[in-house]
């Protein structure tokens, strides 16, 4: 078995505010992220995935499917724009836990269609926000 870990890059802008909460408490948990205007990040997502080598190819994850897949379910809708004009955060507020959520649920929505075997499984999303922060699903759940 091997653990293979595929990465992309792209960037969006987003503004970290609850309407559960109250512009005070707002500003109190997202700090500088609650600015009305919004902020940008180069977000760097590691799609993890593993499976046994195939024999012929000497491949775990033909890398191109998923490329393909992610190209379609996730790039082209979040990159270069706002996170919190996408439908996915129309509720939800697009912290890159709640990203890294959605990626992993895109992602698991479609997988056994384009991987109709046990292999590759897919095993988690990571998002790097910053130098200081990263985020991992574990499992598909909140
Ligand atoms: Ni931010």
């Amino acid at each position: 078995m091997v653990k293979v870990t595929r990465q992309y890059r792209f960037s969006a802008s987003h503004r970290l505010h609850s309407p559960q909460l109250s512009d005070d408490e707002n500003r109190q948990v997202y700090g500088k992220c609650n600015n009305p205007y919004g902020h940008g990040h180069d977000y760097v997502v590691q799609v993890q995935v593993s499976g046994p080598v195939d024999e012929d190819t000497g491949l775990a994850l033909p890398v191109e499917v998923l490329d393909g897949l992610m190209e379609r379910l996730v790039l082209r809708d979040v990159a270069n724009g706002n996170l919190n004009d996408l439908p996915a955060f129309a509720e939800v507020v697009p912290t890159t836990e709640m990203l890294a959520i959605e990626v992993d649920r895109r992602l698991r929505a479609r997988w056994s269609a384009v991987f109709p075997e046990t292999w590759p499984q897919l095993d988690g999303v990571r998002i790097l926000e910053t130098k200081r922060n990263v985020f991992e699903t574990i499992g598909a759940r909140i």
